[in-house]
């Protein structure tokens, strides 16, 4: 048995490969571009591991879609592939409609076909899983319920809004042809491997280097933060048990404002790597995102009840081990701090006022 997962060489994605093959043995065919956010040697620890095989490749390439769907035969496909960080999408929101939409699509149409064409037990047990965000649903106030699954859309940034029309999709192929889909909503994830240029990796990798940690506007914004191996759990059992064509929220327990997670940041690293006078000092208020949502919290219940899900890891024990992480595999963080990464920090810093 094989499942396809797209995006399997970037954060979340290299994590549930990981995780995939040590807790079912399962064989996965991973479909990734290699962006700037996808990485290979995320799937070292795999090298020359049968049940893993890297095809690099783009998902709006219906012909490899095809190709790929009839050599190997997935009985289910994980759907990470995206652009994922919001502030790219702000300063270029194409690629994000290209991969996020176009590409969703793409893959939807290849998997239809596919799934059509099955019989018997093969097309009962097919699944398509779709991997999303809490983003879709807007921003909150401080005393506002937290998100449900019934919470309508409200997509603010251009990425929330890519990622809400692949959700649409995803859903009408349901409603409309049947394609057995399952649609996850997750928070803010953190852990190891991912992409130096989301909060909690950046504002590690910069205190290390003595480097500012850049908060924006007042810092107060609120996320919920969710350790990967978590998500990772929590996809297992949605595309295990899950109820086709539902979706289910995911979420960590830890609602945080942005200036606890760098000051908690500040005080583990200080436990580990003592800076004299501490890393608090590092931190600079800097000009706000444009349309930065405020609150983003997660209702459950759903998943909780129906599956039986909910997050082990505490905010505290996870980004101990996050920043264990970070700590143990510099090397990692200095090979993805490319050209393209200095640009980038130029392009979102580089213009920023110190508030
Ligand atoms: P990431 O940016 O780290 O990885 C994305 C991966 O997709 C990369 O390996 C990249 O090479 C690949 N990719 C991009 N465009 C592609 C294309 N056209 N064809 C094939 N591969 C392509 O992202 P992530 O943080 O691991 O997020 C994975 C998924 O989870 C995304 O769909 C994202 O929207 C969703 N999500 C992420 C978070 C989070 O906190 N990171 C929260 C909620 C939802
Ligand atoms: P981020 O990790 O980009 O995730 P998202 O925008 O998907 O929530 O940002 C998390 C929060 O941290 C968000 O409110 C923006 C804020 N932030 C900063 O204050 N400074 C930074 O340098 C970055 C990258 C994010």
């Amino acid at each position: 048995m094989t499942i396809l997962v797209t995006g399997g060489a970037g954060f979340i994605g290299s994590n549930f490969v990981l995780d995939w093959i040590a807790s079912e043995g399962e064989r996965v065919v991973n479909l990734d571009k290699l962006t700037y956010a996808g990485n290979p040697a995320n799937l070292a620890s795999l090298a020359g591991d049968k049940r893993h095989q890297l095809e690099r490749g783009d998902i709006l390439d219906s012909a490899l879609l095809d190709r790929l769907f009839a050599a190997h035969r997935p009985r289910a496909v994980v759907h990470f592939a995206a652009e994922s960080h919001v502030d790219r999408s702000i300063h270029g929101p194409a690629p994000f409609i290209d991969t996020n939409v176009v590409g969703t699509l793409r893959l939807l149409e290849a998997a239809r076909a596919y799934w059509q064409a099955l019989e018997g037990e093969e097309k009962e047990g097919f699944r398509f899983l779709h991997v999303s965000t809490d983003e879709v649903y807007g921003t909150l106030r401080e005393d506002d319920p937290a998100f449900r699954e019934t919470t309508p859309y409200a997509p603010n940034s251009p990425y929330a809004a890519s990622k809400a029309s692949s959700d649409h999709l995803v859903r009408s192929y349901h409603h409309t042809y049947g394609l057995p889909t399952l649609t996850t909503n997750c928070s803010n994830n953190y852990g190891p491997r991912q992409f130096p240029e989301k909060l909690i990796p950046l504002a590690i990798s910069n205190a290390l280097e003595g480097k500012p940690l850049p908060v924006y506007g007042d810092g107060r914004q609120v996320r919920d933060w969710l350790y990967v191996n978590d998500h990772c759990e929590a996809i297992r059992v949605v595309l295990g048990r899950g109820r086709v064509g539902e979706t289910y929220n995911i979420g960590g327990n830890a609602e945080r404002r942005n200036l606890e997670v760098v000051h908690g940041i500040c005080d583990t690293l200080q436990g580990e790597v003592p800076r004299e006078g501490g890393y608090r000092d590092l931190i600079r208020f800097v000009t706000d995102r444009p349309g930065h949502d405020r609150r983003y919290a997660m209702n459950i219940d759903k998943i909780r009840a129906e599956l039986g899900w909910s997050p082990r890891e505490s905010f505290g024990t996870g980004l101990a081990r996050t920043v264990r992480w970070y700590l143990d595999n510099r090397e990692w963080v200095a090979n993805v701090k490319s050209g393209e990464y200095r640009r980038w920090i130029e392009t979102n810093y580089g213009t920023r006022e110190r508030a």
